[in-house]
């Protein structure tokens, strides 16, 4: 088989090594990948370009001359402008979302919509286009609360504001100065939710569900998660917040209603399905966001611990034929994000990267680097450098989450670049947990 990864971050390193290890796979190709990507047995980046981010021809193009068995996409931007449409369209089998379905995660304003008709709980919210009266709800409704760009934004067009002044800075800021474009020209005034925070994604084939593995993501950039809003520095799996009872009305009260209420409308979702929840001190989950991919960094730590094979996991997903369960590790799983410079403001490219261990591990290996924004240098194809926001996500699995935290910190340790950022307190929920 010929698999084809659409993407370039650790999510999709995370894919790819999943699916080069089961022996019916040939050849995996990455669309662009990075230098973790192009080492990986079996493994190959590739460049597929199209200026119009809804032109999908370039991939339908690629597989056709390359006996493409069947795509996998990562990001949402792709997913958002309809490359699973595209695909199908051309009779290629696509795992992902419709661009309909792909709407719970790329407007807030159609996923608040969909879940208020659905009555799925999530936070009470307002949208406006207006700042004044953005404001003034701010002013009748007090803080905290939490303001949301509509379109979007990488994860980080939220902002939890803790006074009424912040909440008012970002909204300027959305509305009045465009620091968001389009994203943010209509924003979400959310509710702010209390308890702990955990993403519960599925595989869904149209009927049935597959929960992945549980999971936690620290999506602040600083340690005791304070900070800014990132796309998450590192995440772990199982979450101990999602007990069996959580994960019942998880399945009951969240993802159940989106497989019915999507069928109903006539378009049927396909592919992974993230909720990002906030589970309250009852139990009682309530929706923060919807993605309509898997997550980054969770894919690291939880694709670690998968021991079926996610190829025929897809395959059986295409068919419509999901299984209710994979089989997983027992064992934690803990990956720890190493960020750029200046990330989630800005990034640095073109710093080489010293320390990395050997990519090619055995299934007993318990320690993996995925990469994400990394490259070859220009001036030596064996140095690997910077790319982006998020570099690296250094991932372990330990018989508990301190083990595997310790496991991966003493790798991330090991490895350095000028200006590499990453918190040493991933799975501090859990980890007060398992001392307590
Ligand atoms: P989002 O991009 O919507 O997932 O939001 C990013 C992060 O902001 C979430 O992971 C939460 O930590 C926080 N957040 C978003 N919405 C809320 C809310 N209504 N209440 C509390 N925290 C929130
Ligand atoms: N880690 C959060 C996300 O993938 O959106």
């Amino acid at each position: 088989m010929n698999i084809l990864v659409i993407g370039s971050g650790g999510r999709e390193h995370a894919l790819a090594w999943q699916c080069a290890k089961d022996d019916n796979v040939k050849n995996v190709y990455i669309a662009p990948g990075n230098a973790g990507t192009a080492l990986e047995p079996k493994c190959q980046n590739v460049v597929l370009t199209s200026t119009d981010a809804s032109d999908h021809s370039a991939v339908i193009e690629f597989c056709q001359s390359n006996d493409i068995d069947m795509v996998i996409v990562g990001p949402e931007a792709p997913l958002v402008t309809g490359i699973v449409d595209a695909c199908r369209d051309a009779g290629i089998k696509a795992w992902g979302p419709t661009a309909y379905c792909a709407q719970l995660e790329g407007s807030k304003t159609f996923a608040k919509e969909f879940m208020e008709q659905n009555h799925i709980p999530t936070a009470a919210y307002q949208g406006f286009t207006d700042a004044a009266a953005a404001k003034a709800y701010v002013d009748e409704q007090g803080a905290p609360i939490v303001i949301k760009a509509d379109g979007l934004a990488a994860g980080k067009g939220v902002i939890v504001a803790e006074t009424i002044e912040q909440a008012h800075e970002a909204i300027d800021d959305m509305l009045a100065d465009n620091k968001f474009g389009d994203a943010g020209s209509r924003v979400v005034i959310e509710q702010f939710l209390q308890g702990e925070e955990a993403s519960f994604i599925c595989m869904i084939d149209g009927d049935n569900i597959l929960p992945m593995a549980t999971s936690q993501d620290h999506k602040r950039a600083f340690e005791g998660d304070t900070g800014p809003n990132t796309g998450g520095m590192g995440a772990y799996s199982p979450a101990p917040v999602v007990t069996k009872d959580v994960h019942d009305k998880v399945i009951e009260q969240v993802i159940q209603p989106v497989v019915d209420a999507m069928k109903e409308a006539g378009h049927p979702y396909t592919g992974f399905l993230y909720a990002g929840l906030m589970i309250d001190k009852a139990g009682d989950p309530y929706v923060i966001e919807f993605n309509c991919r898997f997550g980054d960094p969770e894919t690291q730590p939880i694709l670690m611990r998968l021991q079926s094979s996610m190829v025929d996991l897809v395959a059986q997903g295409l068919d419509g034929q999901l299984p209710s369960e994979a089989k997983w590790d027992n064992r934690p799983a803990l990956g720890i994000v190493v960020a750029s410079k200046g990330y989630p403001e800005t990034s640095s490219k073109g710093d080489v990267i010293a320390g990395l261990p050997e990519l090619d591990t055995t299934n007993d290996n318990a320690v993996k680097v995925f990469h994400a924004g990394t490259a070859f240098s220009n001036d030596n194809e064996n140095e690997v450098v910077t790319n982006g926001g998020r570099v690296l996500c250094v991932t372990a699995l330990a018989n508990n989450i301190s083990e595997a935290q310790q496991a991966a910190l003493a790798v991330t340790a090991a490895i350095s670049f000028d200006g590499a950022q990453y918190r040493r307190d991933i799975g501090h929920h859990a980890i007060a947990r398992e001392n307590a």
